[in-house]
């Protein structure tokens, strides 16, 4: 990050996504913070003053749950001299003290001009936060598929070279983008989650390049319901019907295996009623689906062994509900026990990795969920785009 060996003297923007989940100042899941702290301790060791901004969640208005002053404790433990400002006039004036220090502003979401289409409101927001700095670094990866001000406007602020993406950013490329490019055969992609439109892009862009894609729920009934199979009460999502259909006929085109469950785990009626587990082909009418069956996770673990690439992404069952969890489990054993290259994306899947104590040899935690998906969908990321426009 920057030519500049010393940056003593300088005061740093460093926009990253620490957005995470507090309870009562607790944080659930440190994940981002701890993703951060390389490029954090690469600059104070250089004598840089850090200027810390972040959004959390989507706020319609200011309240203190999601006050960026909840991670403020995180750092405190964690020895960093760190102090909250989110008066942008008197973070001005506290930017100019001490070097080796982090001054963190307020959740850059409570800022109207965060968010807001209107280009007066983003340009009079990054006349408040540009003051703050010499340098800008981004470093946000989970927020790069986003137009938010700071992100795609702000950059644009500093003279290109006194701009860069930060470590975190770096590395998620190159290991993202190794993927894309260069992925070790066979290559395993396995997809969860109840967002079928999302998946529709990446698994477009990713049939060319895998070997296998295992499905399960909750995606895995738009598919199942393009063949007409039973599905009970599953959730379908009857617009991306073609998209699936299109997949499919893909995947038999480029010959990509498309892994289907053959049992599962069900809940009768309503979502959180006790679980038991149904067949594929009996699929019971008042069932919904909730993850995959025991058959199922043995299949996929002896897919996950024989595979030099897995890329896991989206999340079947609940984290509130424990026995939901426990095939997709054996999945994650699996990966952390895989001596190829694994890849874990999304917040809920990455949570539940590291939760069930699966994530230690997992190959890349990545801190993104939408912006994975964009990227690897091969989509323009605003927030890279920005980078490339010159001031
Ligand atoms: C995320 O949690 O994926 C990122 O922080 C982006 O958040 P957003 O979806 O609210 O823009």
């Amino acid at each position: 990050m920057f030519n500049s060996k010393n940056l003593k003297n300088k005061r740093v923007f460093l926009r990253a996504d620490l957005n995470t989940k507090s309870t009562n100042g607790a944080i659930k899941n440190d994940h981002r913070l701890q993703a951060i702290l390389p490029t954090i301790d690469e600059l104070l060791k250089r004598g840089a003053k850090i200027i810390l901004a972040t959004h959390v969640d989507r706020p319609k208005k200011p309240t203190p749950e999601l006050s960026t002053k909840n991670v403020l404790k995180w750092f405190e433990k964690r020895k960093y001299a760190i102090d909250f400002e989110p008066d942008f006039n008197k973070a001005h004036e506290k930017s100019l003290e001490k070097n080796n220090t982090i001054l963190l502003l307020e959740n850059m979401r409570f800022f109207p001009g965060e968010q807001s289409s209107d280009q007066k409101e983003q340009a009079k927001f990054c006349d408040q936060l540009a003051p703050l700095a010499d340098l800008y670094v981004n470093d946000a990866f989970g927020l790069l598929h986003r137009n938010d001000t700071s992100i795609t406007d702000l950059p644009k602020k500093f003279d290109t070279q006194n701009r860069t993406l930060g470590l975190l950013v770096k590395k998620e490329l190159l290991i993202l983008g190794n993927l894309l490019s260069n992925a070790q055969k066979p290559f395993l992609c396995i997809f969860g989650g109840g967002k079928v439109s999302t998946k529709i892009p990446l698994m477009r862009n990713l049939i060319s390049k895998v070997d296998a894609i295992a499905l399960c729920p909750a995606i895995v009934f738009t598919f199942l319901k393009v063949h007409n199979k039973p599905v009970g009460k599953s959730l379908v999502d009857e617009h991306a019907l073609d998209d699936a259909q299109q997949i499919i006929k893909e995947a038999k085109k480029k010959n990509v295996s498309l892994l289907f469950p053959t049992d599962y785990l069900v809940s009768k009626n309503k979502i959180g009623n006790p679980l038991i587990v149904a067949q594929a082909d009996n699929f019971p009418h008042d069932a919904i689906g909730v993850s995959i069956g025991p058959e199922t996770a043995q299949h996929y673990t002896t897919k996950i062994k024989e595979a030099k690439t897995i890329f896991y992404n989206g999340l079947s069952g609940f984290h509130d509900q424990p026995e939901s969890l426990q095939e997709i489990a054996k999945l994650f054993k699996a990966m952390n026990e895989s001596k190829g290259t694994t890849i874990i994306a999304g917040g809920d899947s990455v949570a539940i990795a590291q939760q069930l104590g699966f994530d230690k040899n997992i190959s890349h935690l990545s801190t993104g969920g939408g912006s994975v998906m964009a990227y690897l969908s091969g989509k323009e990321l605003p927030g890279l785009v920005a980078f490339t426009q010159h001031t």
